[in-house]
């Protein structure tokens, strides 16, 4: 059980204890904006939070009654549940989650909807955001069946799409940080493209769409895209590790299936400096910001 649900809400964040969500209510809160969560996780009360879950019926959830804008970040990311299993993840990741938008919109909701560049085929570098959906996996199928859906809500929702945020926690970058620093090599894909942005750049991003509260597409990418190969190196490079440790391989030797497996990962985010004044930063600076400070050592760092 959680606390009542005030009936006026400035700022909601849908999926409040994921990685993206965390981070955008923090930012939010330290901007001196209140702050209100929506979680699945129901146990002890939380101060600001409220149950919802997109698996239940939408006549289950109790929303407040005015909202100003609401981030939309809940969902199944788990690229291989979608694929497994389609009816329930298509039902929580396109049906609910257009019908809560809906309800959103109707409680006066600005909505900001977090898709992906999964919803594209990748077939070429920084794809414009009016490119045909052309997903490659489940994943990005449910992602753009759910950013159809919103169109109904015109210029009361704006779809995001962000290509691969680095927390930094991202497992993947913990562990080669610590089989580095042990002397055991990695082997990272080197078939396998990512446009990474800091998980700080995505979260000032959704601020400053949610602040604009115009409708549309806009596109959150690095300027230009490196493969996991490349990923590694840097790390190597700023742990000043030996280099010969990444021993890059590819998802086909390896014999892994992946969902998707777009040429290119880039977006064009031009709509993002221009209306909102953020560039797309190069993808070594979400690097950057996931290394702590004593993972980089002096006489590291160095890219290409
Ligand atoms: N991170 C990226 O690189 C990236 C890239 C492109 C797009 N996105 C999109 O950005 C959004 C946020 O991503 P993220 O990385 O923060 O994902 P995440 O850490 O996996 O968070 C997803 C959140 O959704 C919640 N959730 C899952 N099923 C739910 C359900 N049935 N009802 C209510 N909530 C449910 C999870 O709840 P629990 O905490 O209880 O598990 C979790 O808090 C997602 O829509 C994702 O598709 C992320």
């Amino acid at each position: 059980m959680t606390g009542p649900v005030s009936d006026t809400v400035d700022a909601l964040v849908v999926g409040i204890d994921g990685v993206i969500g965390r981070a955008l209510a923090a930012r939010l809160a330290a901007g001196g904006t209140a702050v209100t969560g929506t979680s699945r996780r129901v146990g002890a009360p939380r101060a600001g939070v409220i149950p919802l879950d997109l698996a239940e019926p939408p006549d289950r959830w109790v929303l407040p009654a005015r909202i100003g804008t609401a981030w939309l970040l809940a969902g199944v990311t788990a690229q291989a549940a979608c694929r497994t299993d389609p009816t329930s993840t298509g039902r929580i990741n396109v049906t609910h989650t257009v019908a809560l938008a809906q309800r959103l919109a109707a409680a006066g909701a600005f909505v900001v909807f977090a898709s992906t560049n999964l919803v594209l085929d990748g077939s070429r570098p920084r794809q414009p955001a009016d490119s045909p959906l052309r997903p490659l996996g489940a994943y990005g199928a449910q992602k753009a069946a759910a950013e159809e859906g919103l169109r109904t809500l015109a210029d009361a929702a704006a779809v995001v799409r962000l290509s691969k945020v680095l927390a930094p926690d991202f497992v993947l970058i913990r562990r080669w940080v610590e089989d580095l620093r042990a002397g055991r090599p990695v082997t990272p894909f080197s078939d396998l493209m990512l446009a990474p942005t800091s998980l700080d750049f995505a979260v000032e991003a959704l601020v400053r769409v949610g602040r604009a509260r115009r409708g549309g597409v806009y596109q959150v990418s690095a300027a230009d895209e490196l493969s996991y190969a490349d990923l590694a190196h840097g790390v190597a490079r700023r742990m000043a590790v030996d280099p010969g440790l990444v021993r890059p391989t590819t998802s086909v030797a390896s014999g892994i299936v992946l969902d998707a497996l777009p040429r290119h990962a880039t977006m064009d985010a031009s709509r993002l400096e221009q209306d909102l004044s953020l560039p797309p930063p190069p993808p070594e600076a979400a690097l950057d910001a996931c290394l702590t400070p004593d993972e980089r050592q002096p006489g590291g760092g160095k890219d290409g």
